[in-house]
């Protein structure tokens, strides 16, 4: 018995470990399987053209498409449009291979699940511009190749930026294979970012929330879904708090009930034996049992049983 609550309450702190976790939103193991579904979209691929990717269904939302070329001819020409970047001619991959693919990835609405970022907000989706070798289009896990520019900086277009809260400054922000942020002061005009390296970009403002000072005076509408989800979020504690009071009560109370089933047992075990006890139980109600009468008080009921 005492097992089996144990047990009730395992299961439900692995529920509660569940509920905390959710899914893997590991940004490396995702770009692994980004890597495997964009060279899908390889069918008999042609050199320079841009093939768009489909994402399993658990990650929909994603848009992800790649491109292989000669490591030659991307250093001599660069890419004038791969999606959002424009990458010069100049750049230079590490380890050399002869031809590679480069992998592009819009994480939409998975943005803030796969790169967090305490106290800030994006207000773009965050982009990744990774680089693989091409030699087995059917490799799976492949390690990522690094690139460097070596004269102009590659440029990423944000001209498409949700609406930024006045007062507040858009920062571009790349993250690195460990998922490192680094920020720039300030976005550049036409809302562009540059970067010399791959890796995975975005635009952020700091949060309001987090702001030090009383923010200025933002327009209406923002308040007003601020102050919604901030109530949203203080009713959903509240209730889950509850239930997860009540579960624990009933649990408590289970534990104990079994407790003291345990205890009654133990004692009608001793009363049994009949050296333990003095008080002994009689069916309905409590005798004294002389601890040297070995003859026990007994219903005649019992002696059926
Ligand atoms: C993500 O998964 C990779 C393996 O797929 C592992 O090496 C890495 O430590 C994980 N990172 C985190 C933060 O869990
Ligand atoms: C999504 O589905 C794919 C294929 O079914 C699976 O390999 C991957 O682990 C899943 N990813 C997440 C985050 O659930
Ligand atoms: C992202 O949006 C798509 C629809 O565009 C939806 O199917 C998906 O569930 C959303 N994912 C998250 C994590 O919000
Ligand atoms: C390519 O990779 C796949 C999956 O890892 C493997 O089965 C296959 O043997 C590889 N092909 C070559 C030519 O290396």
């Amino acid at each position: 018995m005492r097992f089996l609550c144990c047990l009730q309450v395992i299961l439900f702190l692995l529920f509660c470990s569940k509920l905390s976790a959710q899914s893997p939103t590991n940004a490396t193991s995702l770009d692994s399987l980004l890597q495997d579904y964009s060279f899908r979209a390889f069918v008999r691929p042609r050199t320079g053209i841009l093939y768009e990717g489909t994402v399993p269904s658990n990650l929909t939302g994603i848009k992800i498409a790649a491109m292989r070329l000669r490591s030659g001819s991307l250093r001599k020409h660069g890419v004038s449009s791969f999606k959002e970047f424009k990458i010069p001619s100049g750049l230079i991959v590490k380890p050399y291979v002869i031809r590679l693919v480069l992998v592009y990835q819009n994480l939409a609405n998975y943005s803030h699940l796969y790169y967090p970022l305490s106290g800030y907000d994006y207000v773009a989706p965050v982009l990744g511009l990774l680089a693989y070798d091409a030699k087995n289009l059917s490799a799976k896990n492949l390690p990522q190749l690094d690139f460097k520019v070596s004269n102009d900086p590659i440029k990423i277009d944000f001209s498409d930026l949700e609406r930024i809260p006045q007062g507040s400054s858009a920062k571009c922000v790349r993250f690195d294979s460990q998922g490192e942020a680094t920020f720039s002061e300030s976005i550049q005009p036409g809302n562009t970012c540059v970067t010399e390296v791959q890796g995975h970009f975005s635009v952020v403002v700091k949060s309001v929330a987090s702001a030090p000072s009383p923010a200025p005076p933002r327009s209406e509408k923002k308040k007003g879904s601020d102050s919604n989800t901030k109530t949203w979020i203080i009713v959903g504690s509240v209730v889950g708090g509850l239930i997860l009071m009540c579960l624990l009560l009933f649990l408590v109370l289970r534990c104990r009930n079994y407790k003291k089933q345990e205890k009654m047992r133990e004692m009608e075990r001793a009363g049994e034996t009949g050296e333990a006890l003095r008080m002994t139980q009689v069916g309905e109600t409590r005798a004294p049992t002389a601890t040297t009468t070995r003859t026990q008080p007994m219903l005649e009921t019992e002696y059926a049983a």
